[in-house]
């Protein structure tokens, strides 16, 4: 069963006139499948960023389904579609979105409060530390993001999205910020945590040479 299947999904938005309204996504089919990696490239304001929005059910389609492990979305209540989304997905951004007055343990460990039945707080705690470590941030964790340089943020919201084991990471140009030594390091990242964690990843790119490393690239 593939993690997340779109079926002819189209996607419009009003032009800025009033006038017709435009198509962004043109009855798109695609799957996900589980532990796989996909690049998602194409010119700017071409509909990545729609597309990831669709996937990850934070947007909806004028027509078409959307398939989240195995439940049409369109079918599930705000409440149901919230507690998927938190349980399987994980959501990586262009720029970090930390809280500024947390910590960065604190920060990655907030979407586990979403998910009361996933066993302790204490054992969110653990996994956070595990993966800050993991990810060459065991010593900041008491930190907050200001005093973090860009990559090290970026780690940290890579973090925050895989806290709750998600079973797909979607990235939405989540290097624009870096330069290209910490732009590299942090798809390598991804790409570690792919194989090791087992989670699909979905990253949208500009970058031919991220797009290579995935297993496959959508272009738009
Ligand atoms: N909420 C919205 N209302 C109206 N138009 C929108 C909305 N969101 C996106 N669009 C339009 O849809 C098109 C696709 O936008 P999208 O953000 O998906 O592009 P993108 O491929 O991610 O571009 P970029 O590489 O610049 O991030 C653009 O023309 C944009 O203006
Ligand atoms: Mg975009």
């Amino acid at each position: 069963m593939p993690i997340v299947s779109l079926d002819s999904v189209t996607k419009t938005f009003p032009d800025a006139e009033g006038g017709a309204r435009r198509t962004v996504i043109d009855s798109l089919s695609l799957d996900v499948a589980e532990g796989e990696s996909l690049a998602i490239v194409g010119p700017s304001g071409c509909g990545k960023s729609t597309l990831l929005n669709l996937m990850g059910t934070l947007d909806t389609p004028d027509s078409g389904t959307v398939t989240l492990c195995g439940r049409d979305v369109a079918k599930l209540t705000d409440r149901e579609l919230a507690a998927l989304r938190a349980a399987e997905l994980g959501f990586i951004f262009q720029l970090h979105h930390l809280l500024p007055q947390a910590t960065v343990l604190e920060n990655v460990v907030l979407p586990a409060l979403a998910l009361p039945d996933r066993g302790a707080p204490a054992a969110a705690r653990e996994r956070a530390k595990d993966l800050l470590a993991k990810v060459g941030l065991g010593d900041h964790l008491a930190k907050r993001p200001a005093q973090l340089s860009g990559g090290e943020r970026q780690r940290a919201a890579v973090v925050r999205a895989l806290i709750n084991e998600p079973s797909l990471l979607l990235a939405d140009e989540p290097t624009g910020a870096l330069d290209q030594t910490r732009a590299a390091e942090l798809v390598d990242l991804l790409l570690q945590l792919n194989r090791e964690e087992g989670v699909a990843l979905v990253m949208v790119t500009h970058d031919p040479g991220q797009a290579e490393q995935m297993g496959r690239t959508l272009q738009l």
